[in-house]
This record gives C-alpha cells, structure tokens and sequence, in this order.
C-alpha cells in the first residue's frame, strides 16, 4: 500500500484526480470504478474542472459504481445513480450509456449482480477503482463479516452504516435496509485502488485497515492484499496510523510522487 497524507482534504482529493487524469488520458476505452459518499466529491469536482480547462476527455471511458441501495429507483433523490449523475456525469462528456450503477429495482437481483459481474469482465475488468470507507470500515456496502472473496451482491446494511447515511433521507425509517454491492472479491480485482478518507470520523477505520490485522471486522484490510492500493488521507483521517512519519518519507522520496505538481 502506499499512503499519501496531505495537509487537507482538497489537496489529497486534487492529487488523486491528477493520478486518474494520468490513467485516463494512458489508456483508449479507460475503465474507472466509482463510489460514492461526501468524501469524493471534491475529487469529482477537480475531475470536472479538468475536464473543462484542461481536455481531459470522458467520451471513452466506461464506469462501474460500487453500490446502490436496494429499492431505490434510479431518480430516488437519495440514490446513488442519482447522485452519481449530479455530481460527476452531468458535468462531463461520458455517454450516459457508458455509466453503470447497479440496479437496485431489478427483479432478480442474484441475476443482476451475475451480469454486473460478467459486464465488468467484458469491458476489460477494472482500471482504477475509487473508494471511500465507512465508519465501521466498509468498502462499497461490503460491512463487516463480508468475505474477502465475495462478489457482487445484495446484502443488509448495519446500523450503524444506516445512521451515517441517514442525513440524506429525511429520517433514519426512510433509510434502506439493503443494498447491491460490488464484493472485496470484485474490488481486489481492480487494477488500480485509490482509497479517500478525510476527518477524524475516518481515522480508527483507517489505522485499523492499513495497520491492522487481514480482519473481515475491517472490510477495508483487505486492500493489504490488493497490488496496487494507494490511500489519500487528510492529517486528521491520518491521526492514528503509528507509522506516519515513515509513509511521510517514502512519499517524500518517491519520483512517481514527486512528478505530480499537486505535491509541491
Ligand atoms: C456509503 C458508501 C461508501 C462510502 C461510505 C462513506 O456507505 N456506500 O462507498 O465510502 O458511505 O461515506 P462518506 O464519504 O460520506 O463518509
């Protein structure tokens, strides 16, 4: 894994647009995996602002989302489709046909996460998939208990997750109890992980994520495992990690790193 700590959350979120921006602009018919949450927004703003002054063109790329919750309609003002659509698609010359979030209305959804699956492979599998974690550590909606191997799916959402995302319903009885995930399995695929995590709410999940155990209680660990995890935190999501002084120094010495001017 490699940990890159930034003085604020904007900062962290520009760097991570420039590394997608690089990807995107490499690769003919790019592949990026997308979340959603408070905690890229800012990352999608900067990919907006890019694509408006600086040509960074979408009109190839395919997306896949992580998640939806189940029983939303897509124009539900708390769905996922619909946020991903306000806060990214509108905004970018992607083909609205070239962006997938799972579908939390289908009839069967075991099928439905079948073909998400088979989808994602046809297109080439992955590039860089974006992630925030939840507050108990989840990736996607895989909370804990999840499997490191499990697959696109639905599953129930914890308490404690349907509290979190209570403030974008009007009450925590509007929230849904279940939803569609991509699984760790699937994410691990990925060729590519960046991870985003800002605010002292983030920082028990994330020390128990890159200093913990391999732990299904820490769904976020098993980017131990994934090749090429990057994580983007702010000092305050940053505040746990005991090594900091050490990630501070491989990012300090690292050329890949140096070559962004976001980190100067
Ligand atoms: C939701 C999403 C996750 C996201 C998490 C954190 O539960 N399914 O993908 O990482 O919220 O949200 P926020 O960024 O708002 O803290």
């Amino acid at each position: 894994m490699e940990i890159m700590i930034l003085p604020d959350a904007q900062r962290a979120s520009e760097l991570c647009a420039a590394v997608i921006d690089r990807a995107i602009r490499a690769k003919p018919g790019f592949v990026l995996g997308l979340a959603t949450g408070s905690t890229p927004v800012p990352m999608y703003r900067e990919l907006i602002r890019r694509h408006r002054e600086e040509g960074l063109d979408f009109s190839r790329v395919r997306s896949f989302n992580l998640d939806e919750y189940l029983g939303l309609a897509p124009d539900h003002p708390a769905s996922y489709r619909r946020f991903m659509n306000e806060q990214l698609f509108d905004h970018i010359n992607i083909d609205p046909a070239n962006t997938r979030v799972p579908d939390g209305l289908a009839a069967d959804i075991d099928a439905a996460c079948a073909q998400y699956e088979a989808d994602i492979r046809a297109a080439g599998g992955v590039d860089v998939q974006v992630l925030g974690i939840g507050s108990d550590g989840h990736i996607g909606f895989n909370e804990p208990a999840s499997s490191f191997a499990s697959r696109t799916r639905s599953l129930t959402l914890t308490r404690q997750t349907r509290q979190d995302n209570a403030r974008f319903f009007a009450s925590l009885d509007d929230v849904p109890h279940g939803c569609v995930t991509m699984g760790i399995g699937t994410i691990l695929e990925s060729r590519t992980a960046v991870m985003l995590a800002f605010g002292a709410g983030k920082a028990d999940a994330i020390a128990g994520a890159i200093e913990g155990p391999l732990c299904a209680m820490n769904p976020a660990s098993a980017l131990q495992l994934h090749p090429d995890a990057r994580i983007f935190l702010d000092e305050a999501a940053a505040s746990k990690l005991k090594l900091k002084d050490y990630y501070n120094e491989v990012f300090a010495r690292s050329p890949y790193w140096q070559s962004f001017k976001e980190v100067k």
